[in-house]
């Protein structure tokens, strides 16, 4: 029998995840979840996108206990430390350079990846001295109130407490199916003196919508954003919290479609030890900030950078890990296909991109039953979408082959043991 009283006691009722899977973790390693009894589960959840090279992984791990014993500074507002030094030499040396990405500075904002968009707003409105900025259906940018306001969900918005302003929001990428071009639309709306739509600040997008369902904009639909921002005069944020850092296979969601973003925000997996991190990527005629301007005590995470730096270092010097990530989508991927072929194409379908895939089933009550009955063989799961209708798989990117295959078999027998609930249901 599980023991929760602390948590009843004690934590706040707006406690969510450890409803869905009730019992106490006490350790994890690589894509692995240990209780304090010692079961063992897979984690197809991972921090909600946080622990992409694993939980504890080695390599990280070595460099921070390296840094903590020799005294290194844990916390240093912004000054200048060896650790931050470390850190912006190499995500420039290894990530924005060779990414064409060399004239984009780095804004330390605050540990969260709200705190990020916070700050990516701000920006936007100070540069261009406008206030209202576009978001997209289904988009997910954190539950502050800023970045609540360009957020889409209801139950998150529904707890504002204040009206959330200044946000004109567009339909996404096939919103309304392929057939409807949602950029000719918005060019329409901003072209129209009329239209009742403020000339925006910024837009801000999700590459392949993390909270939102898994819906992934195309290449071509990228591209149009782009070119309606240049030709509007918006400025152009993507939001890689969550399809950052390798999610997608490659280390930004956007990086092979050919777009140049103005500001990016990055968070979840940037420590890579899922440590509180959180940074605006500004292009540097677009940094007009005044010192201290938006400030924040918790800017300065030397755990962050000292683990972060390691990660690029050992994960982002060649493309070999982006290669074995793009390889496990497709395995992934393909185990999802032949459950949507087993379980009936009219019920189920895949969705996302890279190592950010899931299953949309009819609605968020077959989802929920689905991911319940994957726990209980051992599956840390969870569902996204607007009805929570979408089983989303979010492994660490460095999870086994056999791991893959052991949790795609404990997903595809939940499915099989969920609709064959179902069937039985209606029979009777
Ligand atoms: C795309 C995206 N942006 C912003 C956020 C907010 O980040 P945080 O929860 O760290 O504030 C999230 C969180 O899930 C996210 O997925």
């Amino acid at each position: 029998m599980q023991n929760f009283e602390q948590f009843e006691k004690h934590e706040s009722g707006i406690r969510s995840y450890c409803r869905s899977f009730p019992v106490v973790f006490k350790q994890a390693r690589g894509a692995e979840l240990i209780t304090r009894e010692g079961k063992a589960y897979i984690d197809f959840l991972a921090g909600a996108g946080t622990l992409n090279y694993g939980h504890n992984n080695p390599v990280l791990k070595k460099a921070l206990i390296e840094y903590l014993e020799a005294d290194g500074l844990t916390h240093g507002l912004d000054m200048y430390t060896e650790a931050k030094e470390r850190f912006l030499e190499t995500f420039h040396r290894v990530i924005l350079e060779p990414r064409g990405m060399g004239n984009f500075v780095v804004q330390f904002s605050g540990p969260t990846g709200s705190n990020s968009v916070e700050a990516a707003l701000k920006l936007a409105r100070k540069v261009t001295g406008r206030q209202n900025v576009i978001s997209f259906t289904n988009g997910f940018h954190g539950c502050t109130i800023g970045a609540l306001a360009v957020t889409g969900n209801g139950h998150h918005r529904g707890a504002s407490g204040v009206p959330l302003t200044d946000v004109s929001r567009m339909p996404y990428a096939n919103y309304f199916g392929d057939k409807v071009n949602t950029i000719s639309m918005m060019d329409k709306l901003l072209s129209d003196p009329s239209s009742g739509i403020d000339k925006p600040a910024a837009v801000i997008v999700e590459v392949v919508q993390g909270e939102g369902g898994l819906n992934a904009a195309s290449a071509e639909w990228m591209r149009k954003l782009e070119k309606l921002c240049r030709k509007h005069e918006m400025l152009l944020i993507v939001d890689d919290i969550q399809a950052g850092c390798g999610r997608t296979g490659t280390f930004f969601s956007f990086e092979e479609m050919g777009i140049k973003p103005d500001i990016v925000t990055l968070s979840k997996s940037l420590s890579g030890y899922g440590l509180p991190f959180a940074v605006v990527l500004i292009r540097r005629d677009l940094d007009q900030w005044e010192p201290g301007e938006h400030n924040g005590t918790f800017r300065g995470n030397n755990h962050a950078f000292v683990t972060a730096a390691a990660a690029f270092e050992h994960f982002w010097k060649t493309d070999e890990f982006a290669k074995s990530v793009q390889a496990k989508g497709k395995i992934i991927k393909e185990r999802m296909q032949r459950i949507v072929s087993k379980v009936g194409p009219d019920s189920l379908f895949v969705k996302g991109r890279g190592m950010m895939l899931g299953i949309s089933c009819p609605d968020g009550d077959t989802a929920a039953a689905v991911c319940r009955e994957a726990f209980k063989h051992g599956l840390v799961i969870e569902t996204s979408g607007n009805h929570s209708q979408v089983v989303k798989c979010l492994c660490p990117l460095v999870i086994t082959e056999e791991q893959i295959d052991k949790a795609m078999t404990i997903l595809d027998a939940a499915f099989a043991t969920v609709f064959s609930e179902q069937v039985k249901t209606q029979a009777s």
